[in-house]
């Protein structure tokens, strides 16, 4: 039997169990939470929607973790989402502790899972959750930069008025202040952003993408953005199951590509049955470059504070 376990039941981890179950690519979806009655109530209303939308995979809703053995793959959504105001790093103290606590419950009954974590702050929840796994660091992954590249995108397509589909974006590093969008991997039917854009038009959609999850947050008051990170967390996990080798922007783990040294960082990546396949180096200009190693060391010092939670 195929299964996918999905960790929380709240608006990011329910929408995204059900893009993976409308994959119709595994037999369960097993959607596990704290809250009794919520992914079980949840699961019951998705699985009553199988005749209409016509696919088969069952969401198994739980408060056992004894009923996520043998998932392939585990999307850990668990965790606090940012209030209006927060940052990201504000959350991580408090998501560090369920982090810690999820990974070990995970792996103590799907030992073989591959992880793809999204809880924030997204690059030290995937370190944390990497460490305490002890699996393989091409098995633990994080969702990011789909969801960042995919903001710049809807951007570019809107202030440029071109089709949505004509539009290419790029973006790499943390998801946070040093999210790094990289203009020269983006194009916009076909041509280069400077070809359409203003200096200052570019500097526009770059910021609002950075500020692209606080403006949403600012907005619904309570709760953050679900539904463009629900599909890119949702596509990640198609890749791996399928084993498509389709290469997309994911938080893995460097060791040495790019001259990153060693950590979890923003980057293209080809996914497939056994997680990270491979890292692609894209030929980056010296700015963007210099923006990623920036990137790669503000993580690694925030990374640090990880150690010094108190997990008791
Ligand atoms: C966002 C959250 C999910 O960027 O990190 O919307």
């Amino acid at each position: 039997m195929r299964k996918v376990t999905v960790v929380g039941a709240g608006k990011y981890g329910s929408t995204t169990a059900e893009k993976i179950a409308r994959m119709d690519l595994v037999d369960q979806v097993v959607m596990t939470d704290i809250l009794e009655g919520t992914p079980q109530g949840l699961a019951l209303d998705m699985n009553q929607a199988r005749p209409v939308e016509k696919y088969r995979t069952l969401v198994v809703g739980t408060n056992d973790y004894a009923d996520t053995a043998g998932s392939e793959v585990v999307v850990i959504t668990a965790g606090s989402p940012r209030k209006p105001g927060m940052s990201r790093m504000d959350l991580l103290t408090v998501n560090a502790k369920v982090v810690k606590s999820v990974t070990e419950q995970i792996i103590q009954h799907s030992p073989e899972a591959i992880l793809v974590v999204v809880t924030n702050p997204l690059d030290h929840m995937t370190t944390l959750a990497a460490e305490v796994s002890g699996l393989p660091k091409n098995k633990v992954m994080g969702q990011a930069g789909i969801l960042d590249s995919s903001r710049l995108a809807h951007f570019i397509s809107e202030m440029s008025g071109v089709d949505i589909f004509e539009v290419e974006a790029l973006t790499l590093g943390s998801h946070g202040p040093t999210m790094v969008p990289v203009p020269s991997q983006c194009k916009v039917g076909g041509k280069s952003l400077e070809e359409v854009f203003s200096a200052e038009q570019i500097d526009g959609l770059i910021e609002r993408t950075r500020g692209g999850g606080a403006e949403i947050v600012g907005l619904l008051k309570t709760g953050s953005a679900y539904y463009a990170p629900s599909s890119a967390a949702a596509a990640m996990v198609e890749a791996i199951l399928t084993d498509s080798g389709a290469v997309l922007p994911v938080c893995a783990y460097t060791s040495g590509e790019y001259g990153v040294v060693h950590g979890y960082l923003g980057v293209p990546a080809k996914l497939g049955a056994n997680g990270v396949e491979e890292i692609v180096e894209l030929p980056l200009t010296e700015t963007e470059m210099a923006a990623l190693h920036e990137a790669a060391d503000a993580v690694a010092a925030n990374v640090a504070e990880l150690h010094n939670v108190d997990y008791s």
